[in-house]
């Protein structure tokens, strides 16, 4: 997930590009870059980090122009750097490309320019080919080139062209990435969303799939798949500019946690090969190192801690190996016991928790083999790794963690299936019954997230509340863990998550009449042992709020109030269970009126100890 942002007419290009990319920040922000015309030539400007480098480099040189390209860049392929940044160039730099999306042939057509027409490359991403095809193809006129390059490209992309030979055009295409063309008097830009437009205009053209558009100062032109003209009607833009960044959403979070259907799409999808089977592209795991290990340590912070309790259950059940799970800061303090047979498996958002960091380190110093589970390509926590499992969440930008928790779920049960199948201890209907349902899980969310009545009422029931419990058994306790933290952080209500059956041993002291206890109930192994937990602190007075699967309506004769998740294998339930808990947080923070993207005393990435 990138930005792009692309002007023409008579204003200064470079300062209306720097700006909407900035309004592009949310989509991705480790590096951004510049084409602009100038002279008869194209000058780019790209460095690594955010775009106030970008800025800063640009005002120094006075850059003006009234043409140009930009992006702001969230690494898929190729670290963050100066070279993988965009713009790309072709060979002799007269044509300048931007692109949001991923060419899914990108290394097939390398080694064809390589080897076919001797391209040199100068950086490691996907997108660095269309600038080369383009090139390879003009001969006198743009339009034809990018229509050769783009029929040799799979995948989805946005993208932006300039060509220092045809100064007076810029041209984009949209194939499964956003593309919008704003329409301004004597100017017309193109960007991957509305916000980075919304200063200038408000007349927008909404371009579909598989549609090119050829913009001049003056005038647009949309073509489609088949390369002929369409008329577009213009879509007036009545909502504000920070409204539109958050795509109409009250928050970050929210919008979030309605994206989680695409994370875990995306990456699910992306590993499996045609026959089903688990295909992790950053790991080189054989089956000798499997089992060569004879332990796997888990260990992260937070809610990534969470995703490893689910972590451990599902690769001790499926890969048959020993997992222990460790909250970062205690494990690098307590001298565990780790050597060459250790697995270390750190799960990180951000890839820059200092003590996740901290613990990687240590255990690499001790012999283990490093594999991390990291959102931001290129962190530290990713180039310090010797094997890299990027969840496909795209950028978090509220402090609490919704599609970055989901997304690392679905690289907990990848890995285990990974493991499993690798190594030869699962069996084969087995695990294609897990894929199966794990593909089965986007849809059932989408139906989830349709609904949010239930949640709205318990919601404005409960939002005064200063202290609730969630409970649970087996994987649902590893949920309640998360869904008890989200609640805390957003809400500042005093939530408290404990294993079920620890209850009696200490804390059902505090179960008072009134008390709100929310009971996950998704495991029908441990259905019935859940009853008797209700029970016990419905007895004492508590408020329960089950949470089951449909189906298992019996819960209604216990609890209070009951959410139901979709009919699922018990140990896929997290995936779906931990939304509606998302969700309550949310709803209660929102009547609590929290600042619910920031709460206090948080931060999104915590680099200091
Ligand atoms: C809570 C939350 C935090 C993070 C934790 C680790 O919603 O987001 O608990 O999970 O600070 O952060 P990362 O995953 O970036 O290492």
């Amino acid at each position: 997930m990138c930005g792009i942002v692309g002007y023409i007419g008579d204003g200064n290009a470079s300062d209306i590009i720097i700006e909407g990319l900035k309004k592009l920040e949310y989509r991705g922000y480790d590096s951004s870059g510049i084409a602009l015309y100038k002279e008869g030539k194209i000058e780019v400007r790209k460095f690594k980090g955010r775009i106030a480098n970008l800025e800063a480099a640009i005002e120094r040189e006075h850059f003006t122009s009234t043409i140009g390209i930009g992006h702001t860049r969230w690494a898929t392929h190729g670290a963050p750097s100066d070279a993988n940044a965009h713009p790309h160039s072709n060979t002799d730099h007269s044509i300048a490309i931007v692109h949001n999306g991923i060419i899914e042939n990108y290394v097939e057509l390398r080694e064809w320019l390589i080897k076919e027409h001797g391209i040199a490359f100068i950086s490691e991403t996907d997108s660095e080919v269309i600038g080369h095809l383009i090139g390879l193809y003009y001969d006198g006129n743009l339009l034809d080139a990018v229509n050769k390059a783009v029929d040799m490209m799979r995948g989805a992309y946005g993208i932006g062209v300039i060509c220092s030979k045809e100064p007076d055009k810029l041209i984009a295409v949209r194939k499964d990435s956003p593309l919008v063309v704003g329409l301004g008097e004597g100017c017309n830009f193109i960007a991957s969303d509305i916000p980075a437009l919304l200063k200038h205009v408000r007349k927008i053209y909404l371009i579909e799939n598989n549609e090119t558009v050829v913009l001049t100062k003056n005038d647009v032109k949309i073509y489609n798949a088949d390369r002929k003209e369409v008329k577009r009607d213009v879509f007036h833009v009545t909502w504000d500019a920070d409204a539109a960044e958050k795509e109409g959403y009250d928050h970050f979070m929210l919008k979030e946690i309605y994206e989680q259907p695409k994370g875990i799409h995306e990456t699910l999808n992306r590993r499996l090969d045609e026959n089903g089977i688990v295909k992790l592209d950053g790991i080189s795991l054989t089956k000798e190192d499997l089992e060569g290990f004879n332990k796997v340590y888990i260990v992260a912070c937070g809610t990534a801690y969470h995703a490893g309790l689910v972590g451990k259950y599902i690769i001790e059940k499926l890969a048959k190996i020993p997992v222990e799970v460790d909250v970062a800061s205690e494990f690098r303090y307590r001298d565990p016991f780790v050597d060459d047979k250790t697995l270390f498996i750190a799960i990180s958002q951000s890839g820059e928790t200092l003590d996740t960091l901290a613990a990687l380190r240590e255990a690499k110093n001790k012999g283990a083999r490093i594999l991390s589970v990291v959102n931001v390509v290129g962190s530290s926590v990713a180039r310090e790794s010797d094997d890299v499992f990027y969840t496909w969440a795209g950028p978090e930008i509220a402090v609490a963690s919704t599609k970055a928790y989901t997304t690392q779920l679905m690289c907990m049960y990848l890995i285990a299936l990974y493991m499993g199948h690798t190594k030869g201890v699962i069996d084969m209907e087995l695990y294609h019954r897990y894929i199966d349902e794990l593909q089965k899980v986007p849809d059932k969310l989408r139906d989830m997230l349709a609904d949010e009545t239930t949640l709205m009422e318990i919601a404005k029931e409960q939002y005064k509340l200063e202290q609730v419990f969630f409970i649970g058994r087996g994987l649902d306790s590893a949920v309640s863990f998360e869904g008890s933290l989200k609640l805390k952080e957003i809400s500042y209500i005093n939530s408290f998550a404990i294993a079920a059956g620890e209850l009696k041993h200490g804390t059902i002291a505090l179960i008072e009449p009134g008390t709100l206890v929310l009971a996950l109930a998704t495991q029908d192994r441990l259905f019935e042992k859940m009853l008797s937990n209700i029970q016990e602190v419905k007895a004492r007075g508590a408020y329960v709020i089950g949470l089951a699967k449909e189906g298992n309506r019996d819960i209604e004769k216990q609890a209070n109030r009951v959410i139901y998740i979709p009919d699922c294998m018990d140990d896929i339930a997290p995936l779906l269970s931990v939304v509606p808990l998302q969700l309550l947080a949310y709803n209660i923070a929102k009547l609590r009126g929290c600042d619910i993207d920031k709460p206090k005393n948080l931060a999104k990435s915590v680099t200091v100890e």
